[in-house]
């Protein structure tokens, strides 16, 4: 309480002395002179206004030297962009900066003789004056133009545009978002001279981007650049002599920049959005943060939220070291004195993967016999055991650290964890139970589990996909990169990328050869043409054609989508197997459904009876579930109707068409490129024709809405009227004067009259009332107006599975 009192007092400080012209602070420090802490005027204002420096403070009668931001965010916050003594913060009074007459630049803290920092310098001319840059720079220079020392030259966690980094410097993420002081990831040039992030924990380091599974090479960079320099410019684009090249998402304009390596351990690019004030995110290194080492800790797994974001949770029978930081991991709260084999059991802990650290790795082993050696061996804390499906047989890692763990629903292998085997009789059901409910994401988790082991054995063989997933935050831009500098080259390329998209890449011969010169079409629209062919290995395959005026995105583009694409993973999402870009004709490969689209199938009514209906419902809210907010970016689909719903051979739903997804940033406010509305008629949420108001999400629950409502009445979506009504109603208004109505008329008890009205009387098959009342009830609200009111698509899932109550 203290700690933010003095904090507001300090912001309250600064802004006042910021927006006061009367007391103009000194533009440069001049020899012999000093900038204190108790003055609330010391500041160094750069002469564009842009940058402040002055004492910072960073928690009760806590102040560091900085320089940061001198616009305040939204919410009154500023963005600090370099310290002088981070680790070492000074008291918030009689603290001072001085430069002495000798020329060097000392911070020293109350009272005390010992500068706490200083720049160890000197100017025999006695004419250095400390100056704010407006790019940013703090620097000491003298008379004759000569640069002393300059805070570029050492930055924190932070790069400015035009900052140079360079082998001599480390950006160091900050503890956390409250303690400025030096965590435990950074961003080195390594030794072999390729920009690395690396975990330097306590305990145990480890580099995790670019992909440690992968050469330097294939990740899109080159060790002979002997130079080891990187910047970013003013537009946004960031250049490095390992040939990490990419722009930003808004490249081009000059808003303020800055790239920084957050708490978390990923590089982020940021822009400073005027209108909101607020950063938005227009780059980042690594898609998945849990994917970022050590970033839960030891003992502890980090699975992806909906709604939430990265999640850290203790694995069973384990317990927080430190309460009120993650990195110290978990530990068990068991006592383990490597007793007889027999003492030992497992915990298992499915779609769940541990990376790195192993003791030993045994191929084409049996789970026995993988359980047998880990309770052998004294050090193994558990296994890796997942099937190799390209192999087909069963891999066993046996672990002597848990560290680097996290789950995904998309993930097929599994975590064995060894455990007493007197803990596990004595309390079992309590911990597991324990586990379920403390943590929303595992209990999430479990549920869809037994979906996927339902459907395992049909599905395709799919190991690149998974290998991407599993090992893979990949960076888009690197592959990308890489394609571009290899493209005359593609026989050396081609091989690469197919790891690196995770998918086959066809050529144009062998495609028009699968669908016998494009011969049956199955489908046509959203600017593709989708054709069925059969793949030299027999599987069938829908053959998508991006016409023209649709593919004159560049290659690298393409490639970025296709890549992504390739990531999104889900039983209830549409398969992609591959594709193929060659000159003009850009083309996806996905899957063949044998039983079309649910447009096709909507009013044949005996084949989907209720009971299928629901499933469908079920599995599309799923499917849009996972893209929205449990899979690596957040993606909205735009354009979700019953024809791009497609059904497999029983009937699940598979969502398809991703033609249109696009990519929300972190923020959740749309991109720019969302100025023009998509979708189509009739299942278009109001928002898109209001300038205003963002697109999000919600434009998606809007579509999947009047899809149910379709599904429901077997009204199109323009037209519910009836017989009664003189004229044609959308059908959601339609159904809403309809429940209005009854509501009114017997509010919840009997519902079955009105709901009798509203349902498709030709659908075959009996349905359950208070079913079909909550898939009314959650249609409704899927279609609210206001999008605030709107539930996301995973509590449409939960509303689906488990809301039996009625309430309308
Ligand atoms: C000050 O900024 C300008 C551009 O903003 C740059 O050209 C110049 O080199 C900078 N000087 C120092 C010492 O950083
Ligand atoms: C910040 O973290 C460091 C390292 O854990 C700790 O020593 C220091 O007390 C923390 N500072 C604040 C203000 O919490
Ligand atoms: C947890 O860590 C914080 C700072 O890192 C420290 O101040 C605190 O005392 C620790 N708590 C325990 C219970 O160790
Ligand atoms: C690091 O290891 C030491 C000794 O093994 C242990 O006491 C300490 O708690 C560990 N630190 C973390 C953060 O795990
Ligand atoms: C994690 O668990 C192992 C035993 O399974 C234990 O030896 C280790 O100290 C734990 N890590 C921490 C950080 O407590
Ligand atoms: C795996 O093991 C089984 C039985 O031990 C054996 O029959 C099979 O050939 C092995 N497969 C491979 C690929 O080694
Ligand atoms: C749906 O798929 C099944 C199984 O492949 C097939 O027998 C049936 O004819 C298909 N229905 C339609 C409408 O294509």
């Amino acid at each position: 309480m203290n700690l933010l009192f003095s904090l507001i007092l300090c912001l309250a400080s600064l802004t006042s002395s910021s927006s006061s012209s009367s007391s103009s602070p000194p533009s440069a420090l001049k020899l012999d002179s000093s900038l204190k802490v108790d003055n609330k005027h010391d500041f160094l204002i750069s002469p564009n206004n842009v940058f402040t420096a002055g004492f910072y403070s960073v928690g009760d009668n806590a102040f560091c030297f900085s320089i940061w931001f001198t616009k305040p965010l939204s919410n009154g916050e500023r963005t600090v962009v370099w310290m002088a003594n981070r680790d070492a913060p000074v008291n918030g009074k009689r603290s001072k900066l001085s430069l002495t007459t000798t020329g060097n630049l000392i911070l020293l803290d109350a009272d005390q003789e010992l500068p706490i920092w200083t720049t160890r310098t000197s100017d025999p001319t006695q004419s250095a004056e400390l100056k704010l840059n407006n790019s940013g720079n703090l620097f000491l220079q003298s008379k004759d133009e000569y640069i002393i020392w300059q805070s570029f030259g050492s930055p924190t966690d932070t790069l400015l545009p035009n900052q140079p980094f360079t082998k001599d410097v480390t950006l160091v993420s900050s503890r956390s978002r409250t303690n400025y002081s030096s965590g435990f990831y950074k961003l080195i040039f390594d030794n072999d001279n390729v920009i690395r992030l690396v975990y330097n924990g306590p305990n145990v380091t480890g580099v995790y981007w670019p992909n440690p599974e992968l050469t330097a090479s294939d990740s899109g960079r080159n060790t002979y650049g002997s130079e080891r320099i990187a910047t970013i410019d003013q537009f946004g684009r960031f250049v490095s002599s390992d040939g990490l090249v990419f722009s930003t998402l808004d490249y081009g304009g000059q808003p303020m920049r800055r790239l920084t390596l957050d708490v978390d351990g990923n590089v982020r690019v940021y822009s400073f959005n005027d209108g909101t004030k607020v950063w938005d995110v227009t780059w980042q290194a690594i898609a998945q943060t849990c994917t970022i080492h050590g970033t839960c800790g030891e003992n502890s797994t980090c699975t992806n939220v909906p709604n939430f974001g990265k999640k850290c949770t203790c694995l069973p029978y384990h317990k927080m070291v430190n309460e009120t930081d993650w990195s110290y991991g978990c530990e068990p709260e068991f006592k383990d004195s490597c007793g007889n084999v027999n003492e030992y059991g497992f915990v298992h802990l499915a779609h769940f993967d541990f990376y790195g650290y192993d003791l030993r790795y045994m191929p084409n082993a049996s789970l026995g016999v993988c359980m047998q050696e880990c309770k052998k061996v004294c050090n193994c804390k558990g296994f890796q055991y997942k099937f190799d499906k390209e192999q087909g047989i069963y891999l066993c890692y046996l672990k002597f650290l848990l560290l680097n763990g996290y789950g995904s629903v998309s993930f097929n292998g599994s975590i064995y964890l060894r455990v007493p085997m007197s803990i596990l009789s004595s309390n079992s059901m309590k911990r597991i139970q324990e586990l379920g409910l403390n943590c929303s994401g595992i209990a999430k988790m479990v549920q869809l589990e037994r979906v996927y082991v339902k459907k395992k054995e049909q599905r395709s063989l799919k190991f690149l996909l998974l290998f991407t997933y599993v090992f893979g935050a990949f960076e888009v831009l690197c592959i990308v990169y890489i394609f571009y500098k290899t493209r005359n080259n593609v026989q050396s390329s081609e091989g690469y990328l197919q790891v690196a998209t995770g998918f086959e890449r066809f050529s144009y011969a062998d495609l028009r050869k699968a669908s016998e010169n494009f011969k049956i079409e199955i489908g046509r629209g959203g600017g593709a043409v989708v054709y069925k062919g059969i793949l030299s290995d027999n599987r069938v395959a829908a053959i998508k054609c991006l016409k023209e005026s649709n593919s004159n995105q560049g290659e690298v583009e393409f490639l970025a989508e296709v890549s992504t694409l390739g990531r999104l993973n889900h039983m209830n999402l549409i398969d992609i197997w591959g594709y193929c870009a060659e000159g003009n004709h850009k083309i996806l490969v996905y899957e063949y459904m044998e039983n079309g689209s649910l447009a096709e199938n909507l009013h044949a009514n005996d084949k989907l009876d209720w009971d299928k209906r629901f499933e469908v419902a079920v599995g599309t809210a799923k499917g849009l579930a996972y893209l929205h907010e449990e899979c690596l970016e957040w993606v909205l689909h735009c354009d979700v109707k019953p024809h791009n719903i497609l059904l497999d051979h029983d009937y699940s739903p598979k969502v398809a068409d991703f033609g249109l997804l696009k990519f929300m940033d972190r923020d959740g406010r749309g991109n720019s490129e969302f100025t023009k509305a998509r979708g189509t008629r009739g299942y278009m949420a109001p928002e898109w024709f209001y300038v205003n108001l963002p697109i999000t999400s919600k434009v998606d629950v809007y579509s999947f809405g009047v899809v149910m409502l379709e599904m429901i009445t077997g009204k199109g979506p323009q037209g519910g009227g009836d017989q009664n009504d003189g004229y044609k109603k959308p059908v959601v208004s339609w159904v809403r004067d309809k429940v209005a109505v009854a509501a009114e008329a017997d509010g919840c008890d009997d519902m079955s009259d009105w709901i009798e009205e509203i349902v498709d009387s030709t659908v075959k098959g009996e349905y359950d009332r208070i079913r079909m009342g909550t898939l009314i009830k959650v249609a409704l609200q899927c279609v609210e107006e206001n999008k605030d009111q709107r539930p996301t698509m995973s509590q449409v899932v939960d509303m689906l599975l488990h809301g039996d109550d009625c309430k309308l």
